[in-house]
């Protein structure tokens, strides 16, 4: 037996966020120590929204030096494109024939942004979390480290590994796939829009105002910082249902300051809005330096990148290429010779 399993990506459209990094890539860095790690840029969920082709490989690259720029280290995890590793595919269509229809016609995610593409949906958009089923339980993955909004994703996952494959096709001791569980961390689940504190922080929102994107330069992080709503009372606490808002930003600061929640709150219990915000504004900006300095290294010369998504590629294709099989035998499909 290996180490146990972790598989988890972002999707390439348009740019990363605070949300993205806090919610998700920033926690795969030290799973990277225990776990062996897989991380791909999804590229074929990117297209279930319209999208312009001529952006997507350059989108795609962005988010793939990210991850490296983030702390994701090639020589402890397979980093690579979805799209390129057919498996993921292949297994979204074997899980498409046997997940009811209103299972996926109950995802929230559908709901809201079946909303937002109004009459031209596509088939591609309901389908979402089970190519997303697909991408997990072909690496066998143990944990899905992700935010709180794809908890219900993760549910679905489990449910068809569990009900659908392998009551079905499995037996209790040999059961086809692996059932994952997701890694939600309590702190930057869930991050939300600077401009208002009840939605979360999206790379959908159309006001660029609502989320500091991971490549901001310094003074658009303070611009948008200083611009971000907040309530005419003083001092900032956590968890005051009427104050979203100062929850948010009292969070980021607690994070991106390394100071922790407790001191955090303290320091900030009396403070007004033109003292916390520089102080918010300068612990962003010191914290996605690092990031963005290595992003514009590794975005400078390709060579590097190229060979860790070459690797990447070549090590996810013989798990998942294994796992694929396994499924198709089960399932009873002649086995390719
Ligand atoms: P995407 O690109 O929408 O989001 C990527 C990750 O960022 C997290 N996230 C947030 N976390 C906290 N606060 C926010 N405001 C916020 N916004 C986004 C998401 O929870 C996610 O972890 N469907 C996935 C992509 C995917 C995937 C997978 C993930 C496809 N296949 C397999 C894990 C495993 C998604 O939401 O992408």
């Amino acid at each position: 037996m290996g180490r146990p399993r972790v598989l988890s990506g972002v999707q390439p459209t348009g740019a990363l966020h605070l949300g993205n990094w806090l919610g998700a890539i920033r926690n795969w860095v030290d799973l990277q120590d225990s776990h062996d790690t897989f991380f791909c840029v999804v590229d074929l969920h990117a297209i279930t929204a319209p999208h312009d082709p001529a952006r997507l490989t350059d989108d795609t690259l962005n988010t793939a030096a990210l991850y490296l720029a983030c702390g994701m280290d090639p020589e402890r995890s397979s980093i690579f494109i979805q799209s390129q590793v057919a498996a993921h595919s292949e297994l979204c269509w074997l899980l498409n024939c046997v997940t009811p229809l209103n299972w996926l016609e109950r995802m929230i995610q559908f709901k809201e942004k079946a909303v937002k593409q109004g009459d031209n949906v596509s088939v591609g958009l309901l389908d979402y979390p089970v190519l997303m089923a697909a991408d997990i339980l072909l690496y066998d993955a143990d944990l899905v480290p992700v935010g709180e909004d794809q908890k219900q994703h993760l549910e679905l996952a489990r449910d068809i590994a569990q009900q659908r494959i392998n009551a079905r096709f499995g037996n209790e001791n040999h059961p086809v796939l692996m059932v994952p569980k997701p890694l939600i961390l309590k702190e930057g689940a869930r991050v939300m829009s600077l401009t208002d504190g009840r939605s979360k922080m999206s790379k959908s929102d159309l006001n660029e105002g609502s989320r500091i994107n991971l490549l901001d330069p310094p003074e658009l992080i303070t611009k948008k910082i200083k611009r971000a709503k907040t309530d005419p009372e003083r001092g900032l606490e956590f968890a005051n249902p009427d104050r979203p808002e100062t929850d948010n930003l009292l969070g980021l600061y607690a994070i991106l300051s390394g100071k922790g929640r407790d001191a955090a709150a303290q320091e900030c219990a009396d403070m007004g809005w033109g003292q916390f915000k520089p102080l918010l504004a300068d612990a962003t900006v010191a914290a996605l330096e690092p990031i963005q300095a290595r992003h514009r290294e590794l975005m400078a010369d390709r060579t590097e990148l190229d060979r860790v998504l070459d690797n990447g590629r070549d090590q996810a294709e013989s798990v998942a290429n294994e796992t694929l099989e396994r499924v198709r035998s089960a399932m009873g499909f002649a086995k390719r010779r």
